[in-house]
């Protein structure tokens, strides 16, 4: 595809610099490109994540923007993460500043992840409208909207030991939800600083004249009714941002000749269950070692995604009945029919991943949104068990226990009503997609940012 001869609208993307932030961003474009090829966009990336994409496949529309690397790269995948947040908060702005000066033709709208709430000043400093992106679910903006009422009815900051099974039924479109399900309830210095950043990024909200969701109203209604009756600022909700509804033109060219696609190809349908534990905050090491051992001594299928630790893993799980990854492309695998089960740390892209696959959930949610995100899975949506019912995130469950959920999981004649109800939600996502909310929202969008001003 050629760069458009007459530009309906350039949009500048600005992703948190993290893979759960940059995939939706880079997703939406494409969404944003599809619907209109004369959409140009440039999408900013720190030197390191230009590295990192730099080569993956994209429409000619979506160029590339670079600013300098805001902490040394060994840094981001070390232990300070804290110091990582505080970085992009800080050291973006002024290369941002500087790029804006330069980039030819200026762009007509700044989309921005909501995190980086100073990006709403760049804009509005510019005359440029801005639109904030939020890359989780509704109801997380919710929360975060009105932790005031938590504080209020003293439940924040809270003792979750004492109080985490009490349930809270006051936040306007939330349903009720245990404290210890809710994202502020959450104990590490770096949750709670990525809680009170993203706070601030919501009250920087009003300054900015569009708000995009990446949700789907078949999941949540009640959040995102009550946002659009609480806020002013006009909300589109862009669907689920994932690779399926933006692969377009670049179909053919993505390579998906993989051995693992091969051994899939011949495992009975829905036998394998696929894990992935995410990839930053990590499950303890005693407790993997449970995990592990269970799925080998459960006789259960598996294929099993883990980064650094996959070799370790492979040893323990021994080699007969499953497959142990360091990468594997996590909708394709999905979306195979062999796969009978996703074993998920619930972060909302692999929420919404595992939802429009249509497989049951197995959830075991570490921090932040993912407790949340495991909440509806469970008793909202009901297509998905708990790996674990104690809301600590120090204690351990033992081997036994998950042999037996395991096997009780995985064995299709029990609980077939959670089966149906996991493709029920498929297919009203899909029909959503393909001419419900989110398709108008989709449209109404761009006819919004591309139309000629008066
Ligand atoms: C919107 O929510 C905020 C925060 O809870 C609240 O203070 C305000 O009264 C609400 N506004 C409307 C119009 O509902
Ligand atoms: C979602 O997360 C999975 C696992 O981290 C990753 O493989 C996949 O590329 C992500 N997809 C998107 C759309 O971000
Ligand atoms: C996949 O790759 C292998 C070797 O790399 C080749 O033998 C096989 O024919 C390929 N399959 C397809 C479907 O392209
Ligand atoms: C397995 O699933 C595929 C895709 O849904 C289907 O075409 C095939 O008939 C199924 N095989 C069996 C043995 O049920």
């Amino acid at each position: 595809m050629e760069v458009p001869a007459t530009i309906a609208c350039h949009v500048l993307a600005i992703p948190y610099p993290a893979r759960g932030h940059i995939n939706p961003l880079i997703n939406l474009c494409k969404l944003l490109i599809a619907n209109n090829n004369q959409i140009l966009v440039t999408y900013v990336v720190t030197e390191e994540w230009a590295g990192f994409i730099g080569s993956e496949p994209r429409p000619a529309n979506i160029r590339l923007a670079t600013i300098p690397n805001v902490v040394p790269s060994e840094l981001i995948r070390s232990a300070d993460h804290l110091g990582f947040v505080e970085d992009v908060m800080t050291k973006m702005e002024a290369p941002l500043e500087q790029l804006l000066g330069r980039l030819e033709p200026p762009p007509t709208i700044i989309v921005y992840d909501t995190f980086l709430f100073w990006v709403v000043g760049v804009g509005n400093r510019r005359g440029i409208p801005v639109a904030s992106f939020w890359t989780m679910a509704a109801s997380i903006f919710s929360v975060l909207h009105h932790h005031h009422l938590l504080e209020l009815n003293g439940h924040y900051p809270v003792d979750l030991s004492e109080m985490g099974d009490y349930v809270v039924d006051y936040i306007p479109g939330v349903p009720p939800t245990r404290l210890a399900d809710l994202p502020l309830t959450n104990r590490s210095k770096l949750t709670q600083r990525m809680m009170e950043l993203l706070t601030k990024g919501i009250k920087c909200l009003p300054e900015a004249q569009y708000l995009l969701l990446s949700s789907m109203y078949e999941l949540e209604p009640q959040a995102i009714d009550a946002l659009k009756a609480n806020l002013s600022v006009p909300i589109y909700n862009m669907g689920p941002t994932i690779p399926h509804y933006n692969l377009g033109h670049h179909k053919t060219t993505i390579n998906t000749n993989h051995s693992y696609l091969d051994w899939l190809d011949h495992q009975p349908n829905n036998s394998v269950l696929y894990i992935s534990q995410g990839s930053f905050f990590s499950v303890s090491s005693a407790q993997i070692e449970e995990i592990a051992s269970a799925l080998r001594e459960s006789g259960v299928r598996f294929l099993w995604v883990a980064r650094q630790e996959a070799s370790r893993l492979k040893e323990i799980c021994g080699g007969d009945k499953g497959l142990v990854l360091g990468w594997c492309d996590q909708w394709k695998v999905l979306n195979h029919p062999a796969i009978g089960g996703f074993w998920s740390h619930c972060g909302w892209n692999s929420t919404k991943e595992g939802v429009f696959a249509g497989v049951p959930f197995l959830t075991w949610p570490i921090i932040m949104d993912q407790l949340l995100d495991s909440k509806m899975i469970v008793e909202d949506w009901k297509v998905g068990w708990r790996v674990k019912e104690d809301e600590r995130i120090d204690s351990l469950v033992r081997k036994d226990e998950i042999v037996k959920l395991l096997r009780k999981f995985m064995d299709l004649e029990n609980d077939q009503v959670m089966r149906r109800r996991a493709k029920e939600l498929q297919h009203l996502c899909q029909r959503e997609m393909e001419k419900g909310r989110s398709f108008q929202d989709i449209n109404a969008f761009v006819r919004e940012i591309t139309k000629t001003p008066n």
